[in-house]
């Protein structure tokens, strides 16, 4: 089956069943059980944990009750762009199971920003949910008004935005990426800032932004955009977005080459994310919150992440090959990786691995 149709599908079976209120409770208790060590404070809000769902699962804001059912702690949703669009024809995503991999060129199909702040406004949550939103670029606006486009969909979607993320990481939108030059992206995020704090997150709070950047990126340009993150005082940072980069794969070279242009996704991604997120680390010393995503299958690459400098972990391709209980099995995991930790919380063992590298 096309693996969009089973996206859509099992999203649809997952809304479903979270739209009946004792079904939902029940499927709840066994897919998303409490873990009172796993709680935690980041970006401002207070979490079940810290194991989120990844951007580009619930584009459109229609599946925040039923993925919280499903046992994500957090929700990004999006990318929404300023004006709605179709994204690219498909077939668009593609698996590769030898490499428990995606490859994906949707190209920001949504629904905009309009339609996506109205449903958020007119959400009535059966869960306390907690969500962030993702921005992008409109294809169709050129790159010199793409400050106006951030800006736009910034105005209509902080009110309801725990947190908010500038996605200039996507390599499916014709020279986002570029947006990643600290050239581009200091007035960029200066804008949205101006534009978050102009009206207010939900409830009037200031809300936390971010900055979702590629694996792609040289070391140099992490460490940029590191510093702009300091200078700014931005709130976080996601690493990673998919990558362009096809190395390593034990995929069949012409089934590669077969899927075509796109961000590959899952396992193949683990051991840059992670090596970006620890570079993240050690050049803002823990000043700035990380949240690490990118190959993360099991409780143990969560925990490496969380050593590395996350606060906060996200995961998707490892959704699609493992299904309804993984967000389980990785925060149960989780639980008990940090029990038999030396550290009492998750907050004390952000991090550690680098303090232990960097001691005397
Ligand atoms: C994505 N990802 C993504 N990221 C983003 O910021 N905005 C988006 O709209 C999307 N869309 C999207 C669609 C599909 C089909 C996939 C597989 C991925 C990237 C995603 O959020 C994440 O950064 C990467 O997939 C790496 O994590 P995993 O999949 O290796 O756990």
């Amino acid at each position: 089956m096309d693996p969009e149709r089973a996206h859509h599908l099992a999203f649809g079976a997952l809304r479903t069943a979270a739209r009946v209120p004792v079904l939902r409770t029940a499927v709840a208790r066994v897919l998303a059980p409490r873990h009172d060590v796993l709680r935690t404070h980041a970006l401002g809000l207070d979490l079940p944990g810290p194991f989120g769902l990844a951007a580009g699962f619930d584009k459109n804001a229609t599946g925040i009750d039923a993925l919280t059912m499903a046992g994500f702690d957090f929700v990004e949703v999006g990318t929404v762009t300023g004006q709605a669009q179709p994204g690219n024809p498909r077939t668009r995503l593609f698996r590769l199971p030898a490499d428990r991999a995606l490859v994906n060129r949707m190209g920001f199909n949504n629904d905009g920003s309009a339609a996506v702040a109205r449903r958020l406004a007119e959400r009535r949550p059966a869960f306390d949910a907690r969500l962030g939103v993702n921005i992008g670029k409109t294809k169709a606006v050129p790159e010199t008004e793409a400050v106006a486009d951030y800006v736009t969909s910034t105005e209509r979607l902080a009110p309801h935005a725990g947190y908010l993320v500038v996605n200039v990481s996507s390599p499916n939108t014709p020279g986002l990426r570029d947006l990643q030059a600290t050239e581009q992206l200091r007035p960029l995020l200066t804008a949205v800032r101006e534009a978050a704090d102009r009206v207010g997150g939900p409830g009037g709070r200031r809300v936390p932004l971010l900055v979702k950047i590629a694996p792609d990126l040289a070391d140099e340009d992490i460490d940029a955009v590191a510093d702009l993150a300091l200078d700014l005082g931005l709130d976080g940072i996601i690493a990673t977005n998919t990558t362009i980069a096809r190395d390593g794969l034990v995929t069949d070279t012409a089934e590669v080459e077969a899927a075509g242009a796109g961000g590959l996704s899952g396992a193949p991604l683990r051991e840059r994310s992670l090596a970006v997120l620890r570079r993240l680390h050690r050049r803002t010393g823990g000043r700035v919150t990380l949240v690490g995503v990118g190959g993360i299958e099991t409780a143990d690459d969560a925990w490496e992440r969380v050593l590395a400098g996350a606060t906060l972990v996200q995961g998707y391709s490892a959704f699609i090959y493992r299904g309804p209980l993984w967000p389980r099995s990785v925060r149960t995991g989780l639980a008990a990786r940090l029990r038999e930790s030396p550290y009492a919380t998750l907050a004390d063992a952000v991090g550690a691995d680098n303090r232990k590298a960097d001691a005397p």
